[in-house]
């Protein structure tokens, strides 16, 4: 083979190569593809570098022109991977966008704003209803002793009206509390009428909302757990009159001045004498519900005047004052003023119930 022969021999291999690593070249769309391809023709044993220590292979006269051609296909192949890579960056940047887009056409989800819950927002109300009318509001605990719950309010053990509070007793050991008494979950707010007796001297005039607990057959009308709001005012000249004003101008705070109370005799052991307040039923206009039990009337305020057997174990003497006092039902009051059929609605956090309240 001439000298002649060998460098036209190797220029034509030189374009061959160079065909053929610029088409393979536009086929790639992957930076690891990209890299095998320089790997294959730039790399150290890449067919370019291979041809370039060739050169020193052919005849002196050659190698120039050879050198020169070999080269600028060297330079030609890396310039064009150093723009394949620019492209596959710009084109792995543009699909990440793409994959990342933000419609702001889409509808935004929501966010749920919290609400007050029906009784929280009935207490408020009762609350504020008896602060205008000067009462000062106090809490009490919820686990009280047999005698808070009954004996200091006139219900000494085997009472016969201790029957009517189905009881829940609680497990003194158990739950780590003294064992020298009797422990109940209170089943009404009264026990806080001589609590308070004992922190403060008359005048009195204090309400305690809290939550009361009962054994009771649920229905429409009652809860094992349910509210009450116990309210007593004590003085120098307080009667029947004071009781029945009070608990009309709370109801009628709540429900407008043409809301009719109806006040009944009744018995309880720790007033006298005693009374209870219906309202008239606001569900069905007094005609007759589910919620009223079908007398279009609903018993919800029930007091009287302080029995003096409870003022004497609140330290105050039944000579010099008297007082009145009720327990507000805040459940019913609030089936009454929401339009709730049934009280146990307030207690199943059923999101779809609870929603219509603002
Ligand atoms: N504590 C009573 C109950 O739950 C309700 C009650 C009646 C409270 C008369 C009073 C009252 O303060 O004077 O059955």
């Amino acid at each position: 083979m001439n000298e002649n022969t060998q460098a036209t021999e190797t220029l034509a291999r030189i374009e061959h190569l160079q065909i053929d690593a610029e088409d393979k070249l536009t086929q790639i769309d992957t930076v690891e593809a990209l890299r095998a391809w320089q790997r294959c023709y730039l790399g150290r044993a890449g067919a370019v570098t291979q041809l370039l220590r060739g050169i020193s292979a052919l005849p002196p006269a050659q190698r120039p022109t050879v050198g020169h051609v070999a080269n600028r296909l060297r330079q030609r192949l890396e310039t064009a991977s150093a723009q394949k890579k620019r492209e596959l960056g710009d084109l792995r940047l543009q699909h990440s966008l793409r994959s990342a887009a933000l419609d702001v056409t889409l509808p935004g989800r929501a966010q749920g704003t919290g609400r007050l819950h029906p009784m929280t927002l009935i207490l408020r109300e009762m609350v504020q209803a008896f602060r205008t009318m000067g009462f000062q509001v106090m809490t009490g605990p919820e686990i009280e002793t047999d005698d808070h719950n009954f004996t200091l309010l006139n219900m000494p053990p085997n009472h016969p009206a201790r029957d009517m509070h189905d009881t829940f007793y609680v497990d003194a050991e158990a739950s780590g509390l003294p064992r020298a008494t009797n422990w109940v979950l209170r089943t009404h707010t009264s026990p806080n009428q001589v609590r308070v007796m004992w922190q403060q001297d008359p005048p009195i005039r204090v309400v305690v909302p809290g939550v009361c607990y009962r054994f009771d057959n649920p229905d429409p009308s009652h809860d094992w757990m349910f509210y009450q709001m116990e309210g007593f005012a004590i003085g120098s000249d307080i009667t029947l009159p004071e009781l029945k004003g009070t608990i009309t101008g709370m109801v009628q705070a709540l429900f407008g001045a043409r809301t009719r109370v109806r006040f009944r005799g009744t018995y309880f052991p720790f007033t006298e004498p005693s009374l209870e307040a219906d309202l008239q039923c606001t569900l069905c206009a007094g005609r007759g519900c589910r919620l009223c039990k079908g007398t279009g009337w609903v018993e919800c305020i029930p007091g009287g005047i302080i029995h003096p057997q409870v003022l004497r174990n609140g330290g105050i003497d039944p000579g010099r004052y008297s007082g009145f006092a009720f327990g507000a039902g805040p459940n019913r009051i609030a089936a009454l003023k929401y339009g709730v059929e049934d009280i146990r609605y307030l207690y199943k956090n059923d999101a779809r119930f609870l929603e219509q309240f603002h």
